[in-house]
C-alpha cells in the first residue's frame, strides 16, 4: 500500500521521464486530494437517468479516472489508451468549446460509439484545468461493450 507521499514522488519521477499522458494512464493521481483550493475544479457528472453527481476534482485530473474514483459508471476498457469508446460522454455545458479539439484518432473512435452526438467526447481525453470549472458531462444511454454483452435496445 502506497502513502500519498510515495505516490507524489512516483508521479514526479514519472513526469520527469514520460509525457503527461503517461502519468494519467493508471489513475493514481486522481485519488489524491487537491493540495489547495486553487487546484480545485468542480465537475458535475450526470448519469444516463439524469441523476447529478457533483464532484470536487483538481487540475490535471483525467475525467475518466476521476469518475472511477467516485464510482460513477463511466467505463474505460482500454485504460485511456485510445482503443475503445467505453468512456464516451456528452459535454453538456458551454465548456465544450474550451476543450482541445479531438484528435483524428479520437474522432475515428467516436464514429464507432453508440448514441453519438455533436457534443460527444471520450472522457479519458479530458484533463481538468481551471477553465473547466463547472464542467457538466452526461453519460450516454449505453456504450459499445454493453452491446457486445448482448443487450438489445428496445425500439422507441
Ligand atoms: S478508455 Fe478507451 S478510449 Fe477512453
Amino acid at each position: 500500500m502506497h502513502c500519498s507521499a510515495d505516490i507524489l514522488q512516483a508521479r514526479t519521477t514519472l513526469k520527469q521521464n514520460f509525457s503527461i499522458s503517461s502519468v494519467h494512464r493508471n489513475g493514481e493521481y486522481e485519488f489524491q486530494e487537491p493540495k489547495s483550493e486553487d487546484e480545485v475544479v468542480n465537475v458535475i457528472y450526470v448519469d444516463k437517468n439524469g441523476k447529478e453527481f457533483p464532484i470536487r476534482g483538481k487540475i490535471g485530473d483525467n475525467l475518466m479516472y476521476l469518475a472511477h474514483r467516485h464510482e460513477i459508471e463511466m467505463e474505460g476498457a482500454c485504460e485511456a489508451s485510445l482503443a475503445c469508446t467505453t468512456c464516451h460522454v456528452y459535454v453538456i455545458s458551454e465548456h465544450k468549446d474550451l476543450l482541445p479539439e479531438a484528435t483524428e484518432k479520437e474522432e475515428d473512435l467516436l464514429d464507432l460509439a453508440p448514441f453519438l452526438r455533436e457534443d460527444s467526447r471520450l472522457g479519458c481525453q479530458i484533463i481538468l484545468n481551471k477553465e473547466l470549472e463547472g464542467l457538466r458531462v452526461q453519460l450516454p444511454a449505453a456504450t459499445r461493450n454493453f452491446y457486445i454483452d448482448g443487450h438489445k435496445p428496445k425500439p422507441h
